[in-house]
């Protein structure tokens, strides 16, 4: 009798979910009309780059090359025409160097758990210890994780640092990438940059440089540092001056892991960052942002947040110099607008 009573609710159970799923999966996905839940994904970035040159990389051996960077090398110097470069699952333990000369690349990886680039250097000179590096315009990525396997942030051990990815051209993006490391993780040095989807992980100063970038939805994981008892930031933003056009906006998203952090360091006069409609658990130190070893005045940095919540977004303890933005001066920094990437982009949430 129970048996039989609950066979018969099930079949409605059944009826709904079809007709739930049938909804979701008839309605339409335009390049514009993105909603929340809406995820960019492979199929998608593939349709909007519309090419008819792809170069497999296999590393077992069932593509045109087992390394990623002969495919990079073998894509012609001067390339004006998107080219995919599909990398199979696989660890590919090499560094990766896009050179300038090779824009309209399209590196594209089958998840960020399942296709890995990893290298383990660390140097005092980040260019150097970078597993990746691109200096191409029009470069995306989807689907890969970036790691340098280094073991700095070891007690007693050198101050040298490690990269995982050195982004040094304008027009570059990437969906659900992986970014691994400790020490300045990903050096964002130059140009205008989309990140949507991206797990980054680091302990101090794990987002550098002098980028103009967008990280739309973005699990920065903390780590924690064992050489030092000062404690590391999520960003080291590096504006210089007032007419100096760069900035890191983090729209969503959210800030956890171990030990606590701060959102950012000055690093420039101009430091400019935005964490906005972002989750900020326990990690995020209560003084939000810090001058450590900044000799300069604190007037000009532009170290804010906008409807931020959870734990670590309590103001009360705030940096004196920190912004709460209204919405209104948050516009500017909301969408891809920001980085014009309604002309560059094959598509943003
Ligand atoms: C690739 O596309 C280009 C431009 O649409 C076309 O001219 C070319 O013939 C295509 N090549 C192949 C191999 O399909
Ligand atoms: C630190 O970096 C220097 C080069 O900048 C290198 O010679 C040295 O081996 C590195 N130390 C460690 C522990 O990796
Ligand atoms: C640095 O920050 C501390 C703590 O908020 C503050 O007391 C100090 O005045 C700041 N330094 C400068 C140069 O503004």
């Amino acid at each position: 009798m129970a048996d039989s009573s609950s066979n018969s609710l099930c079949k409605p159970i059944h009826i709904a979910f079809a007709i739930a799923f049938a909804l979701l999966i008839s309605s339409p996905i335009g390049s514009y009309g993105f909603t929340a839940q809406n995820v960019i994904n492979s199929p998608l970035l593939t349709k909007k780059i519309a090419t008819n040159r792809t170069i497999k990389v296999d590393i077992n051996g069932n593509g045109e090359f087992t390394s990623i960077q002969a495919a990079v090398d073998a894509v012609p110097e001067g390339n004006s025409q998107w080219m995919i470069i599909h990398v199979r699952k696989g660890i590919y333990r090499e560094k990766v160097h896009v050179p300038s000369s090779k824009p309209y690349v399209f590196l594209r990886g089958n998840g960020k758990g399942r296709t890995h680039i990893v290298w383990s250097q660390s140097s005092n000179d980040n260019i150097e210890s970078a597993t990746f590096k691109v200096e191409a315009k029009h470069f995306i990525a989807f689907g890969i994780s970036f790691k340098n396997e280094a073991p700095t942030g070891v007690a007693y051990t050198s101050q040298n640092q490690s990269v995982a990815a050195f982004v040094a051209a304008d027009n570059v993006a990437f969906y659900h990438c992986g970014f691994y490391s400790t020490h300045n993780t990903l050096f964002d040095y130059k140009g205008r940059h989309y990140y949507d989807g991206c797990y980054i992980q680091g302990s101090i100063d794990f987002i550098f440089g002098r980028g103009k970038s967008v990280f739309h939805n973005c699990e920065i994981f903390v780590i924690d540092d064992k050489r030092l008892t000062v404690r590391g930031s999520v960003t080291a933003q590096n504006r210089k001056s007032a007419d100096e056009n760069s900035g890191f906006v983090f729209i969503r998203g959210k800030v956890y892991g171990i030990g606590g952090v701060y959102l950012g360091r000055a690093k420039g006069a101009f430091s400019r960052v935005v964490f906005a409609k972002t989750y900020f658990s326990m990690t995020v130190l209560p003084a939000g942002w810090t001058n450590w070893s900044y000799a300069g005045g604190t007037e000009n940095l532009y170290h804010s947040e906008y409807d931020c919540h959870g734990p670590g977004a309590e103001k009360g303890n705030r940096a004196p110099w920190a912004k709460q933005l209204t919405e209104k001066e948050a516009a500017q920094f909301m969408d891809i607008s920001f980085i014009e990437g309604a002309d560059w982009l094959p598509a943003w949430l």
